[in-house]
């Protein structure tokens, strides 16, 4: 280490890219082979960066201007697992053009720029809440996205195998070339979750004097993984690039505000992103509540909406969905808060996907009358799909 970058270390109170493995971690998972793992975190870190620090300053400065006035808007959006497969330039291009084509729709109904940002390039590791699925009598791993193994549901399939971190990188490194090859910009983002491979990608900038993850512009904080004293908090404490916070309906004021220090301690403006998704029930009083407690507490952020993930349910043989009924009442109740207590929504937060599926439904009678497993092609959580995305956004731009 250099002499630079161990005073860095010493003067931020001793965190390092890895300082994270001491402390409790969160949603981890334990690799078939030790040795594989340090193997290809050896690898990683000798790789070039995915996404280099001027990239993430142009989303920081982008962030910060949104942060001091209402005049952009960030839409965020992609698909809730991203699947090695789809790493061709053919699906790509689908993809960027999906999400170009509603940035513009959005700013033309919102009469003010907004910038895109991908759940792309990256969103490969997911956060489950049960530890094994069952198919007949017999269990397996909870799928946890393809950096970890494979979707197929066989006992050796979905062994955890670090080796395919590698196979994470090239996607990444191929999306981003295609993407690079289109003329509108498009940012990166996904949760910073499987900490062993966002550190390895971790590198220190000397011209700005910071560490940054190179895997991403913007990576997120889960719901599930943002305990104070966790080790996806430490990580994300010590990079530079704008993190987003997940918020569900059951936090702890006390802890959001911690938080909020411990991530941002030189309070820079723009530098985090509440991504509050509470759910219906939950989307008036509590967000009422923790606007206030961020304002009491004079802190500057960012406020985005995830009208999504509060408002998952299960239905029968496994299958989750979510109705647009809800999607909306969020959003209404969301943008009516804001309004009430002075502050602004900066950006949405959707699944969603360019292919022709149907995951997401109107209400209960919708789902009742139209439900087919084989209109399904999520690895993970239910996604809108074209349509269902129009109609979320046109509902954006009539209440915001
Ligand atoms: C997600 O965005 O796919 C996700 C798991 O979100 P959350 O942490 O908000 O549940
Ligand atoms: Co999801």
């Amino acid at each position: 280490m250099l002499h630079i970058e161990k005073e860095y270390e010493l003067t931020h109170s001793r965190w390092t890219p890895t300082s994270w493995k001491n402390f409790p971690i969160s949603q981890t998972v334990e690799y078939k082979n030790n040795s594989d793992l340090k193997y290809v975190c050896q690898v990683l870190n000798s790789k070039n960066e995915l996404i280099l620090m001027n990239e993430i300053l142009i989303l920081k400065e982008a962030f910060k201007k949104a942060a001091k006035n209402n005049e952009l808007f960030f839409l965020q959006m992609g698909d809730c697992a991203e699947r090695f497969q789809d790493s061709s330039d053919e699906t790509t291009e689908q993809k960027y053009n999906f999400l170009i084509y509603f940035a513009k729709f959005l700013e033309d109904s919102l009469q003010k720029t907004v910038l895109p940002i991908g759940r792309i390039a990256g969103q490969y590791a997911k956060p489950r809440t049960e530890n094994y699925e069952f198919k007949g009598q017999i269990k397996y791993p909870t799928f946890r996205g393809d950096l970890i193994h494979s979707y197929e549901l066989t006992e050796k399939s979905r062994e955890f195998n670090a080796l395919r971190f590698l196979d994470g990188y090239e996607c990444s490194y191929k999306i981003l070339k295609k993407i690079k090859s289109f003329n509108h910009s498009l940012f990166t983002s996904h949760e910073a979750l499987e900490l062993n491979y966002e550190s390895s990608l971790t590198r220190w900038c000397p011209k700005e004097y910071c560490y940054f993850n190179s895997s991403a512009h913007f990576v997120w904080l889960g719901e599930r993984t943002k305990n104070l004293n966790g080790a996806h908090v430490e990580f994300l404490r010590g990079i530079a690039n704008p993190i987003g916070i997940k918020i569900g309906p059951h936090f702890q004021v006390k802890e959001i505000v911690e938080l909020i220090h411990t991530l941002n301690p030189e309070k820079e403006i723009g530098k985090i992103i509440l991504i509050t998704r509470l759910g219906i029930d939950f989307s008036k009083y509590q967000l009422q509540k923790l606007i206030e407690n961020i304002q009491q507490s004079k802190l500057n952020v960012l406020w985005f909406v995830d009208p999504m993930h509060g408002n998952t349910i299960k239905i029968p043989e496994n299958y989750k969905t979510r109705f647009l009924d809800d999607i909306c009442t969020e959003l209404f109740n969301t943008i009516q808060v804001h309004r009430n207590l002075g502050t602004f929504l900066s950006g949405i937060h959707l699944e969603s996907t360019h292919e022709n599926i149907i995951e997401c439904y109107q209400n209960q009678k919708n789902l009742n009358d139209f439900f087919n497993p084989s209109h399904y092609t999520s690895h993970c959580d239910p996604r809108l799909n074209h349509s269902q995305t129009k109609t979320t956004l046109e509902f954006i731009a009539q209440y915001l």
